[in-house]
């Protein structure tokens, strides 16, 4: 987003009025590993090893622009549909961010959380989880949230059985059904809605992202590459998220 004719469904801000208030909660859809390293003759391994050095980038854009919950989407559950060298790929990046980076990640007081379904997850990479979430489980500055092996879809079905079996067991009442209600059994239950969803790489879907969660999200699609995105991509989608008017339906 730092070249700025990238970003698309964005206001022009040259003339308009920015200065709302910030996102509380930026949810980021990284994309573009793979043509990141086609366009350099590399492996689509590259690719990925350095959009997960991308991730410190926006770590420090969120905590620079003073958001609370930074959500990353690692590992959908579609991708393991991808040739399982690149599935052992990205599960191994996964391990070694898991076993490096959260000392660093406590020592500036951000706590880790993992969403999406652990069942299907290597044992040793849900002892990882579990360790490091506990590890960082106080820290206040920053939530980041990662997003592996989720599918939003699989998510309302869950919540959605949950609460059926509470009814039909008579643990719950049909009446209790509300909305707010609904949220509480999903993955993301003590967390805000995402107000910003980023995807990089010009493409301009959700790919079964947050999908409850993100009704009343604003979208923003830049052109540039995960591995590419930096800080200053960050801080700049925050100042075109301020010029939006978020009307939630309302005139
Ligand atoms: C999409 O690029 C990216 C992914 C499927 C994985 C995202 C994972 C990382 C950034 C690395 C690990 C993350 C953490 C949190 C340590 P793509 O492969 O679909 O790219 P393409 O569309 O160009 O092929």
């Amino acid at each position: 987003m730092s070249d700025s004719p990238t970003v698309q469904n964005a206001p022009d801000l040259t003339g308009g009025a920015v200065g709302g208030d910030g996102p509380t909660h930026v949810a980021i859809i990284m994309d573009g590993n793979g043509r990141w390293a086609t366009q350099r003759g590399r492996p689509r391994s590259f690719g990925h090893k350095k959009g997960s050095e991308a991730v410190r980038e926006a770590i420090e854009g969120a905590i620079r622009s003073g958001v609370s919950v930074l959500t990353l989407y690692a590992f959908s559950s579609e991708n393991w549909n991808r040739p399982p060298s690149e599935v052992r790929d990205l599960m191994g990046l996964l391990r070694l961010y898991l076993r490096n980076e959260v000392a660093q990640l406590n020592k500036e007081n951000i706590r880790l959380r993992v969403i999406g379904r652990r069942s299907q997850l290597d044992n040793d990479i849900n002892v990882l989880i579990d360790e490091a979430e506990a590890k960082t489980s106080q820290n206040t500055r920053l939530t980041l949230v990662i997003a592996l092996n989720y599918g939003a879809r699989a998510e309302l079905t869950d919540a959605a059985k949950a609460l059926a079996a509470a009814v039909v067991e008579g643990r719950e009442s049909l009446e209790n059904i509300t909305e707010d209600r609904f949220a509480q059994e999903l993955s993301t239950a003590d967390l805000p809605d995402p107000d910003l969803v980023i995807r990089t790489s010009g493409e301009q879907r959700l790919s079964n992202f947050l999908m409850w969660q993100c009704a009343y999200a604003e979208l923003m699609f830049t052109d540039t590459l995960w591995p590419d995105f930096t800080k200053d991509d960050f801080a700049d989608a925050v100042t075109l998220y301020k010029g939006r008017d978020r009307r939630f339906g309302k005139r």
